[in-house]
């Protein structure tokens, strides 16, 4: 039984794990330019100052599967489809199903169970992410839970590193 719970900086060590195991697949297959791995330090002051959530798929104690969500677009990625600023605006950071669990729906399990924790503050109304174009099973699965392809941004994130802009009003807001 998966359960969903928040992480904490104790699973940051789990997390690296996770995010290196990513980039390291994707380098065998030719994909090094889809996923950037996000330092430990980073992660860890977002969790301390309260700029980011990070929301785990648990089965027993093992981490599968994580999100995480920061406020606001530090890098104005999302600039021109937000009308009053970053306040009203979540961005999905990083979002990694574990190898031996995928194919189960869990991005898209992950992505409610975030929804449901940002309606809680009225305040918030959209949400947006950022994927590799060719990333077709997150692609989809983001479609399936309502986000839309805003376009591609530009200039790339990183030099190289082509992302599509994914972005949903929240249904209390439309
Ligand atoms: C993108 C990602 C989060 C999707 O995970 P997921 O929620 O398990 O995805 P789904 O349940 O939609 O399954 C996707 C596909 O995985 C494949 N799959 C099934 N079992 C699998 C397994 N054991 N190992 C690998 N892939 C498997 C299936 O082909 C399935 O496609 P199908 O529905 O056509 O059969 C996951 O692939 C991942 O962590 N990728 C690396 C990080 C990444 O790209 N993150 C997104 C960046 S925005």
């Amino acid at each position: 039984m998966i359960k969903i719970e928040s992480c904490s900086i104790d699973n940051l060590d789990s997390i690296m794990d996770m995010q290196n195991s990513v980039f390291e697949s994707n380098k065998k297959t030719g994909k090094e330019n889809w996923f950037i791995v996000t330092g430990k330090e980073l992660l860890e002051e977002g969790l301390k100052n309260n700029e980011l959530l990070i929301l785990g798929a648990f089965c027993k104690d093992e981490l599968t599967a994580f999100i995480a969500m920061s406020f606001g677009d530090s890098r104005n990625m999302f600039k021109e489809l937000l009308n009053n600023g970053d306040k009203e605006f979540v961005y999905v950071k990083i979002i990694i199903v574990k190898e031996g669990y995928r194919g189960q729906g869990l991005q898209r399990t992950l992505l409610q169970a975030l929804e449901n924790e940002v309606l809680k503050n009225p305040q918030l109304k959209y949400m947006g992410a950022i994927t590799h174009p060719d990333n077709i099973y997150s692609l989809r699965n983001f479609k399936a839970e309502g986000y839309e392809i805003k376009g591609k941004v530009i200039p790339d994130p990183k030099p190289g590193y082509p992302r599509v802009l994914l972005f949903k009003t929240l249904h209390n807001h439309n």
